[in-house]
């Protein structure tokens, strides 16, 4: 992780549904955090090492709050936290970073399905604290799996908050809330890519500025991707970067120590140093100044035919 990494207590650990864990994470020293805004997440590295992007739910300077979807058939990032950690534990985690701002609108919408309620509910929380027109669609299958479910069912929020269970009610019919653009609203989605999808869909008729996304599931490395040949500027050695490999795997075919975790763009963990060439980024990481002197080899590729690489810190 490259931002700079801040060691934090685990103080308090709770299941909110069969799968979904509540982290409460202090600074280790019992000093201050760094502030953040609804949206913001954190790269987390769990006890086995894996980096994986959480958003904060709530939190202040003393706490932040994250909330893990324990994913069995996923590659053990989620698992080795929700399992593996136990209060009193020391994690590192990043300091928060927010892609996905809260910006300033007549009303908000805001959709989450399944564990994108994350990013939500700190947005709706402070949209409601201040005074804002805000609603709040939460998809997800069942009320078993519903994280939050008690406190966004309070008959006070009942003409904010529509709570939807697929598996009792079908799919949420979306095309009510977006059929009328409208210029002075925006649109939060954060949850499964069919959902990001069918939400970009029927919003096509708005303004793009209007409707923002959270994509934690990172970026498909090899799609419309063209081979090229890289250099691993320590060795000097070239491989054949194909249609179907990622520069990362390409690299460490030919013996560079790079490591990894995400492999999707989103962790940090893969970042080089770029020597020469320009870069396609495709990764959620890095900063637009960034982006002039590093790549992440997980995701990104050459823009061009050729590209040196090399690790960050010679
Ligand atoms: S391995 Fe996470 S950004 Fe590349």
């Amino acid at each position: 992780m490259s931002r700079t990494d801040l060691s934090v207590r685990v103080s308090a650990k709770e299941m909110l549904t069969p799968s979904i864990c509540r982290f409460e994470l202090r600074a280790a020293d019992g000093g201050t955090l760094p502030p953040f805004t609804p949206g913001a997440h954190v790269n987390v590295r769990g006890p086995g090492g894996a980096v994986r992007s959480y958003s904060l739910t709530d939190g202040d300077e003393r706490m932040y709050a994250i909330s893990v979807a324990r994913e069995a058939a996923g590659r053990g990032g989620s698992v080795a936290l929700v399992d593996g950690t136990a209060p009193g534990d020391t994690l590192t985690v990043s300091e928060p970073r927010n892609d996905f701002e809260l910006l300033t609108a007549k009303r908000h919408l805001l959709i989450a399905g399944g564990i994108g309620i994350t990013p939500m509910r700190a947005m709706f929380h402070r949209l409601r604290a201040e005074g804002g027109s805000v609603r709040l669609l939460y998809l997800t299958r069942t009320a078993e799996e519903t994280a939050y479910l008690d406190e966004l069912r309070d008959p006070e929020l009942a003409d904010q908050v529509v709570l939807h269970h697929s598996s009792e009610a079908g799919r949420l019919d979306l095309w009510p809330y977006l059929a009328e653009p409208d210029d002075g609203a925006r649109v939060y989605c954060c949850g499964s890519r069919p959902l990001m999808e069918e939400v970009r869909a029927l919003t096509m008729h708005w303004r793009p500025s209007r409707i923002h996304f959270e994509d934690f599931s990172g970026v498909d490395a090899t799609a419309n991707a063209r081979p090229f040949r890289a250099t691993w500027a320590p060795t000097g050695r070239t491989v054949e970067v194909g249609t179907g490999r990622t520069l990362l795997d390409a690299l460490r075919g030919a013996g560079a120590d790079v490591p990894s975790s995400c492999r999707s763009g989103t962790c940090g963990t893969c970042r080089l140093r770029l020597v020469s060439g320009a870069v396609e980024h495709r990764d959620l990481y890095l900063s637009e100044d960034e982006r002039a002197s590093f790549l992440m080899p997980c995701v990104s590729r050459a823009e061009a035919d050729t590209i040196t690489v090399g690790p960050v810190e010679d």
